[in-house]
């Protein structure tokens, strides 16, 4: 890169973040500051069933204000099922503000909700190009409060809402500043009614948030943006390396109890920590080729049914299908950056031998955390042979947006090598 062409510039945003045990109480409050009057919460049946929702309509209520529940999200959305949340806001408008309670899927379905409810179009217009327009909203949006059940994604914190477009068979996202809630509530209480499938797929969403963030490219390598240019993920940075650091060092400590003893309210708390830290960082540094393999891997799906999801279709849930592919992904990347990698194995299994081959570590300590908290052994133990590795090369090319930070290009070549070499992991 010419001298003077390389970027010098990185930017962080983040919405206001209420944290900790009964913080929820206190949204009818934090509503009213912003003059709200009609309410629109939005959650999934799953998370209705466990009461919250309803309680923080109920608490909403008690300050005066009008609350309509949506509890019909779909767990991981799609196109379809957004159409069908946007016609019930359009229907029921209009609304001051919204209310998100639950895991990523609710959240995200918010996010469509609050875009095509102050913005005029459709889904598709907004959705990245190719598979959508790429168009940018022309108002601003409502309020939205984000109120995460799940420790996992950290979309309480980010730009984008991930969807599944079923005609053309591909997860894509909508990604632009004004998506991002205005306040995050993380009240971990709410998250201890995960079921430990939940827990574990959700929390290698956390891990790998961090660790992609963490050995993404970084921001000096791209070349210089001017003003428009910059999107929200910018590579690898000092803040966004400060939250990915933090998020694995809370992990080593409360993942597996967290699975594996739910009621443990300090696990439960660092495993919240963790998810929202981990959404700060990889919100503003991007994450790159487990996550480029996970839309395929989702994508495609037979016939796997996971332990504590909704069994009436088939589906790999979005930490796991990160997951799968992550050991290897990480082999891939470590002559990007040794040292970053090595270091990520430290944080994260800080008692853990140090391997001969130091290329092995991050892998090892994955594979072991894995088997540990029961994530299928490889993308072969969720219904993928041989056969399907070069379809699955093919889908991950198509997130060109997450390979562009990558700490190393990887070829058509390298990720088949990448998901061949995940059918089995242990
Ligand atoms: N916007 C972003 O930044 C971002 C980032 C990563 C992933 N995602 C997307 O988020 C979605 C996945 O979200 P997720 O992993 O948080 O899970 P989820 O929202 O899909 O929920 C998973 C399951 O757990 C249940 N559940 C959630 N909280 C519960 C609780 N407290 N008690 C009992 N059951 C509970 C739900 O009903 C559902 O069946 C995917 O669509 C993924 O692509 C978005
Ligand atoms: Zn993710």
């Amino acid at each position: 890169m010419p001298l003077g062409r390389a970027e010098t510039v990185f930017t962080y945003g983040a919405p206001q973040l209420k944290f900790g045990a009964g913080s929820s109480d206190e949204i009818g409050y934090d509503l009213s500051q912003y003059g709200v009057r009609r309410v629109l919460l939005v959650t999934d049946p799953g998370v209705a069933a466990t009461g919250h929702p309803q309680r923080v309509a109920e608490q909403i209520s008690g300050f005066g204000m009008e609350v309509v529940v949506f509890d019909r999200a779909h767990v991981e959305p799609t196109d379809v099922s957004l159409a069908e949340a946007v016609g019930f806001a359009r229907d029921g408008g209009p609304w001051d503000a919204f209310v998100a309670v639950g895991g990523g899927s609710a959240i995200d379905t918010a996010k469509a909700v609050n875009l095509l409810t102050t913005n005029p179009g459709e889904l598709l217009d907004y959705v990245n190009a190719p598979v959508g327009k790429g168009a940018d909203p022309v108002n601003a949006l409502q309020p939205l409060v984000a109120v995460p059940t799940t420790t996992g994604t950290g979309s309480e914190s980010t730009t984008v809402c991930v969807l599944d477009v079923l005609e053309q068979h591909v997860k894509s996202g909508i990604s632009h500043p004004r998506l991002r809630p205005t306040l995050a509530v993380v009240d971990p209480l709410l998250t201890m009614t995960q079921p430990p499938g939940v827990t574990a797929a959700c929390g290698m969403d956390i891990l790998c948030h961090a660790l992609e963030s963490w050995t993404a490219r970084p921001y000096t390598s791209y070349e210089r943006k001017s003003p428009e240019q910059r999107v929200p993920y910018c590579g690898a940075n000092p803040v966004g390396d400060m939250w990915s650091e933090k998020a694995m060092s809370l992990l080593a400590t409360s993942f597996r109890t967290a699975v594996h003893h739910g009621e443990d309210e300090a696990a439960r708390e660092q495993m919240a920590m963790a998810a929202t830290f981990a959404g700060m960082g990889f919100g503003n540094a991007g994450v790159h080729i487990p996550h480029a393999n996970a839309y395929p891997i989702a994508g495609r799906v037979r016939d796997f049914h996971p332990d504590g999801y909704p069994d009436d279709e088939p589906m790999v849930p979005h930490g796991m299908a990160v997951a799968l592919t992550a050991p290897e992904a990480f082999r891939f990347t470590f002559g990007a950056d040794p040292e970053r990698h090595v270091r990520a194995a430290e944080l994260l299994a800080p008692v853990a031998d140090r391997p001969d081959d130091l290329r092995d570590f991050l892998p090892d300590v994955l594979a072991d955390l894995m088997r540990d908290i029961g994530i299928p052994n490889g993308i072969g133990a969720v219904g993928y042979d041989e056969g399907d590795v070069a379809d699955l090369v093919k889908g991950t090319l198509q997130q060109q947006r997450l390979l562009a930070t990558a700490p190393r290009e990887a070829s058509e070549d390298d990720l088949a090598g990448i998901l061949h070499r995940s059918l089995e992991l242990w």
